[in-house]
């Protein structure tokens, strides 16, 4: 195992991590969900999906029979019917990217990194205990890419219009218990786009299903913001109750502050009358005399516990968590956070990675965010659109602040609602500071454009007045009409030489950079090559619109009225590969690279945003072929002054340009390239690079010491060469083959924006000498990961990962793919046996009736016959081998036929179960029950009925 000198001197170009002591960290708070409390079970629905990629056209619609049952709740068609045929689909886990596992194809968008996206359709069984009779069910889709259509137990239960919210659909009034499956289909839509970045497609985020009392609090029901008004600190409630019982209730509302020692030190307490089917909100406060404050140096976090009681039983209960924090944003100062001023560093950010795409677990997400904090980023704009959930907890917990960013720019009722959604579930975070309401919409300098945004403004602030609102423009800001004049906070997007007009033409009206740089680096390349889609990383590259890193942040810093730099972007993302098409299929924007390496600019902007000494030199050492010629050396630092030496001499002393940062003209030759910065006259720090041997071996280092063997746990391992003494060697670009054993790998990157190889499977070239393998614990394992590397001519690596028992999430129980047959029709009383082929007329919704099997038999009116009869499609095993039919319950005697020909019967009048086999069919299965009814005797198909695989 590697220890920590090992990997620190191996690091080359990369980050000193601080990646140790972070897995017991992760482990913690990656075992907070689901989260469970009394009177509520929070189960995961990640597990159990079937998954066919491709759409499944619905089947036409003929007949007046079908198209009358077609019109019917319940009984969607085709793929979206409880009983479709999806036993052969593919098994999945979510959070899932189908267009992640595509390979970039140049006639794809390149826009969405070349990957065909499409649509794809999910199903799963799902099996309610009984115990869950009588709960409010809920299920939570926490984020599909784009478009999605929701259907449970045949009846569409949900359109969801946005790729980055998370819906919530109550599916209590259809759900049935025991054995009648109950049947969930997702039909993903991502041939529709939201953005112009790589969006994925599928479930790429967590499902659950949340199973409440009766009378509970709503889904981000409890809201608990502290605020300070009066020099008095207090906690406005809002409590959101809703009730399915028969009948309004009476309850108790609790709401109880607790500090970080578990002490309790305000509460509220308050009676509700929840009126049936209705929400009801009750609203109070607490005062809390010194809360310790949350800030970015010490994320002080209380909870809120909210219980709903009724004559002391406790229904439910909610714990939410808070910071007490003052924000505010000073047309002349800039931002301050609890009155201290507070330069916004920050980064735009997507939500993908290499590998794996949009569906990120949880402990690749945790690196992603220690890699921005130890960058020195201060705050994350969510551009353009809602982040996981986790994401946010994680900034209240790590000390970023939030620009939340709402994705479709719409003020329509559909629109708002979404809008609505990314208020209520983020407001009790600490960590969100600013409400941004769109990016760079083409009309923000119109009437129409201001009218838009100031009913947007008007729902954010209906839902919360303590943050202001903003909205990321890249022009109008000066138009007699734009969207910035209904806005609380003007963001500009680039446009720097527009910073001080607009201060002094609106002195009183806070602004910030909404987004800003936008330049281009390759991660380890010191030439830029336009053929070849290579661009330098001595920050010499940017947009037409935007600007290098430097020109960016001193643009920024030099203005105490421009609260803070958003710059574009913290890492590289799929898509957008600007100015580059393809092959290139990633963006050149990032500061780091679509892994997390870190690119030249990291160093720039680490220099420039933390404060203890930061010197790096670029480029490596590494020019064989370039002796005697001029090399630039950047030097990357916060110093008064540095001075570079080649092998012992000096290349010259400079005082130092923090912003500009400083170069020499080093002329080449192998050996050491070093820096010595200078604080106050003295030594601070020293960097050096050597030139490399040729590579020899391979080298893995994890991200974290350990991994949690619960199926969930994800982490990066770095990939790199080393030559004969040890050293990184920062051109090696071979071809590696990967083996994991005691785990999996679930994605490959190495952050060359032009490599068009898949990015799942075993294989991925190094990249300037680096590459990345993500890899995943299985559920249920202890021991060790082993993830081994090889390359020829390479001396192999083997890294053993330990993993640690860890508590898997609570899962729904699902089912195997399972025919249920619900649908049948029963012939009118015959006094005379029925003919077992009699079917009813296509036009006849009445005197046949309509049976859906699993209900309690009823006593029979009068002495006769009765058939019962359905048409199905069995599925496609069964059709083929045949299978068995299962009555879970028949009461009274009957005989079962298929295409008219006995297979089976039952003689006895007590209820039983009934099973018998199936022939293999063409086509239908034509199924008839024939019963004899005595009058006043119980009778019928009083259990699920089945068509199981022989
Ligand atoms: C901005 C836009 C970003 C990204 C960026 C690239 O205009 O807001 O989403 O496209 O340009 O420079």
């Amino acid at each position: 195992m590697l220890n920590r000198r090992d990997f620190l001197k191996s690091a080359g170009a990369l980050a000193a991590t601080s990646i140790f002591g972070q897995s017991a960290a992760y482990a913690q708070a990656n075992q907070a969900r689901p989260a469970s409390a009394p009177g509520r079970t929070m189960v995961s629905l990640n597990k159990g999906w079937r998954f066919h990629e491709g759409d499944i056209a619905f089947p036409v619609i003929r007949g007046h029979g079908w198209t009358y049952a077609n019109a019917k709740a319940g009984s969607a068609s085709g793929a979206a019917a409880p009983g479709f045929d999806d036993s052969e689909w593919d098994n999945v886990m979510l959070p899932h990217d189908f267009a992640s596992a595509q390979v970039p194809e140049e006639s794809a968008n390149v826009s969405q990194g070349y990957r065909k996206r499409g649509i794809g359709w999910y199903r799963t069984l799902i099996r309610l205990d009984e115990a869950d009779h009588g709960k409010h069910i809920e299920l939570q889709l926490d984020g599909i890419s784009t478009l999605a259509t929701v259907w449970f137990n045949g009846t569409q239960v949900a359109h969801v219009w946005s790729g980055y919210n998370s819906v919530y659909i109550d599916l209590t009034p259809f759900a049935t218990y025991g054995e009648a499956l109950n049947s969930l289909v997702i039909r993903a839509d991502a041939n529709t786009m939201q953005g112009w970045w790589y969006e994925g497609a599928g479930m790429y985020r967590n499902t659950w299903l949340v199973k409440r009392e009766q009378v509970h609090i709503v889904t981000d029901g409890v809201f608990a913001h502290p605020v300070f008004a009066d020099g008095q600190w207090t906690i406005p409630l809002e409590v959101t109750l809703f009730n399915i019982r028969k009948g309004a209730q009476k309850v108790q509302v609790e709401s109880v502050l607790i500090d970080a020692d578990g002490k309790t030190v305000a509460s509220f307490s308050a009676p509700a009358d929840v009126g049936t089917l209705a929400q009801h909100v009750v609203t109070g406060s607490m005062h809390v005399a010194a809360p310790k404050l949350w800030s970015l140096e010490e994320r002080n976090l209380y909870s809120v516990r909210t219980r709903v009681l009724q004559d002391g039983r406790l229904l439910d209960e909610v714990t939410t968590r808070c910071g007490f924090r003052t924000q505010r944003f000073d047309p002349e100062q800039g931002f301050f956070l609890n009155d201290k001023h507070v330069k916004l560093q920050g980064v735009c950010i997507h939500q993908d990675h290499a590998g794996v795409g949009v569906a990120v677990p949880y402990g690749l997400l945790d690196y992603r965010m220690r890699r921005l904090k130890e960058l020195g980023v201060n705050a994350i704009r969510c551009s353009h659109h809602a982040q996981d959930k986790r994401f946010y907890e994680l900034c209240d917990e790590m000390g970023f602040l939030v620009m939340d960013e709402n994705r479709v720019f719409n003020p329509s009722p559909e629109h708002v609602d979404e809008l609505n959604w990314l208020v209520r579930c983020h407001r009790n975070h600490p960590s969100i500071i600013l409400w941004s309401v769109f990016n760079e919409e083409p009309i923000q300098g119109t009437e129409q454009g201001y009218e838009m945004v100031r009913r947007m403004v008007a729902a954010v602030h209906a839902l919360d007045t303590s943050r202001p609102t903003t909205a990321a423009m890249n022009t109008g800001q000066f138009e007699p009409a734009n969207a910035g004049q209904a806005v609380d906070v003007v963001g500009f997007n680039y446009q720097y030489p527009s910073y001080d007009a607009f201060h002094q033409a609106f002195p009183t009206v806070p602004m910030t950079s909404s987004e800003d740089t936008s330049a281009y680096q390759t991660r380890g390349a010191y030439l830029t090559v336009p053929e070849k889609h290579i661009m330098a990383s001595y920050d010499d590259d940017a947009s037409s619109w935007g600007s290098t890193h430097r020109v960016g942040w001193k643009a920024v810093a030099e203005r105490p009225f421009v609260a803070g730099a958003f710059v574009w972007t913290g890492f590289d993302y799929h898509g957008e590969p600007t100015p580059h098409e393809w092959p290139s299929n990633s963006s050149f924007f990032g500061i780091m690279d679509l892994c997390g390496f870190a690119k030249d600019a990291f160093w720039l902007h680490q220099a420039q945003w933390r404060k203890e000494p930061v010197l790096q030199l670029a480029p490596h050492w590494n020019w064989a072929g370039k002796e005697g010629q001029a090399i630039t050396v950047m030097a990357l630092h916060n110093m008064d002054e540095v001075e570079v030496f080649l092998n012992g001499r000096s290349q010259g002393r400079q005082k130092g340009d923090i912003y500009e940062m400083n170069r020499w003209q080093v002329p080449y030759a192998p050996g050491r390239l070093s820096a010595v910065g200078y604080r106050d006259g003295k030594v601070v720090k020293r960097f050096e690079v050597e030139t490399t041997g040729a590579p020899v071996a391979l080298k893995l280092t994890p991200d974290r010491a350990f991994m949690l063997g619960d199926g969930l746990d994800a982490q990066p391992i770095q990939v790199e060469a080393l030559d004969a003494k040890g050293r990184h060697v920062p051109l090696a670009q071979h071809q590696i083959v990967f083996k994991a054993e005691g785990g999996d790998i679930i994605g490959l990157g190495n952050g060359d924006p032009n490599d068009t190889s898949s990015e799942k499977g075993n294989t991925r070239a190094l990249f300037n000498g680096l590459a990345q393998v993500i890899v995943q614990t299985r559920e249920g394992t202890a021991g060790a990961l082993r993830l081994s590397a090889s390359a020829p001519g390479l001396k192999s690596a083997v890294l053993d990962v330990e993993v640690r028992k860890g508590q898997p999430w609570a899962y729904q129980a699902t089912s195997a793919p399972v025919q249920i047959l619900d649908g049948w029709r029963s012939s009118p009383l015959s006094p005379t046996p029925v003919d077992p082929n009699l079917r009813p007329a296509g036009t006849d919704m009445n005197s046949w009736g309509w049976v859906t099997p699993g209900t309690r038999a009823k006593p029979a009116e009068q002495t006769g016959y009765m058939l019962y009869v359905a048409d199905v499609w069995a599925f496609a095993r069964v059709r083929k081998h045949g299978g068995v039919l299962e009555f879970r319950e028949v009461t009274g005697p009957c005989q079962v036929f298929v295409d008219g020909k006995k297979v089976g019967e039952k003689t006895s009048e007590a209820p039983g179960p009934l099973r018998v086999a199936v022939p293999a069919v063409k086509d239908k299965l034509n199924l008839s029950v024939l019963c004899p009814l005595k009058a006043g005797q119980p009778h019928g198909l009083s259990g699920v009925v089945r068509v199981l695989s022989a």
